[in-house]
């Protein structure tokens, strides 16, 4: 038998932008994604025999049968890899479920990578990439980690330049948010069909959507240099409707910009709310402010895409995907 132990981290995300409903019932997004210390823990076991898929968690609840899409994971895996083998995995879940923070997607990706990992055999990026997309929108990001821009329905991920590490509060109320029940509350019309003529150079789109959200960060901490308080707001388009159902978070919010954070917003389509802030004392401060208004308040720091990309090194210090 042949194991593997595996940090499945969390993300955040700096910015989303819910552009409208396409065709095929997703909704197009431009997003940020940046990795935070907040990981599920994974062991992945590989034994010779008939191909079969068993999963026991401990930590937060999940289902552990097919529905879990690290089970989905390791099957699509075992079928792409055309292996007959037996994985058994054991998850240790502390990412809280349906909080935005990109838990389960996270867990499906580090299977994927752990089970072409034992079986020895190569998995080109490509096909890494389409198994992960099919997964789920968010999975193809916890393929790159660090800091990424999410296109599409999110699938398509472009790495961003690592940013200086920042402490992070995140502040979950206990009961999640269902990702298509969030996306139904937007209300978003359908998307126009691209015509013919001039459009922007999608290299242009994400130039312009990058520094869009650089210059949203930058200018939130002149701001709070200058004035100690005004900020201009990432932006999250899940945030009205989430925070009209869970009103504790527009609170948090407000609270975590009040102790300093640069930016805080929502986390994906909730219902987690972060803080970001350049020194650890001032998010142990704003953490502890925050204690007892919701089931969990955590202090994390973001994690780049060198140090979540370590641990899928092989040992001779080569990449063990590109
Ligand atoms: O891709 P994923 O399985 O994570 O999506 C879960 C649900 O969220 C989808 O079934 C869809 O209802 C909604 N969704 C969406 N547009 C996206 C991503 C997700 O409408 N870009």
């Amino acid at each position: 038998m042949k194991r593997i132990a595996l940090k499945a981290y969390g993300k955040i995300n700096l910015e989303l932008a819910v552009l409208g409903r396409r065709p095929d019932g997703y909704h197009e997004l431009r997003t940020i994604f940046q990795t935070i210390s907040l990981a599920d823990r994974l062991e992945v076991r590989l034994s010779p025999g008939r191909r079969e898929v068993r999963l026991e968690t401990t930590g937060c609840e999940v289902p552990a049968g097919k529905s879990n899409l690290a089970v989905q994971a390791a099957e699509s895996a075992l079928a792409e890899l055309k292996l007959r083998a037996r994985i058994e995995i054991t998850l240790d879940k502390r990412i809280p479920p349906a909080s935005g923070l990109g838990g389960a997607s996270s867990d499906a990706a580090a299977v994927l990578r752990a089970v072409a990992l034992l079986s020895g055999r190569r998995l080109p990026a490509d096909r890494l990439l389409r198994l992960a997309a099919a997964l789920g929108s968010d999975v193809p990001f916890f393929l790159y980690g660090g800091r990424a821009i999410g296109l599409g329905r999110g699938e398509e991920v472009y790495p961003l330049p690592e940013e200086s590490r920042r402490h992070c509060v995140l502040f979950f109320p206990g009961e999640g948010m269902s990702t298509a029940e969030a996306y139904l509350s937007l209300k978003r019309p359908p998307l126009t069909p691209q015509t013919a003529g001039p459009r922007i150079d999608w290299a242009d789109e994400i130039n312009l959507f990058c520094s869009a959200v650089n210059e949203s960060l930058e200018s939130a901490s002149n701001a709070k240099r200058r004035s100690g308080g005004s900020y201009r707001k990432i932006g999250n388009d899940f945030e009205p409707p989430v925070f009209r159902r869970f009103p504790v978070l527009a609170q948090a919010k407000k609270i975590l910009l009040q102790a300093g954070a640069e930016a805080a917003s929502l986390s994906g389509s909730g219902s987690a709310v972060y803080g970001l802030f350049r020194e650890s004392s001032d998010a142990r401060r704003a953490a502890q402010q925050l204690q007892g208004r919701a089931k969990h308040v955590i202090l994390v720091r973001t994690v780049s895409r060198r140090e979540f990309a370590a641990q899928f090194r092989a040992p001779a210090g080569r990449a063990a995907f590109p």
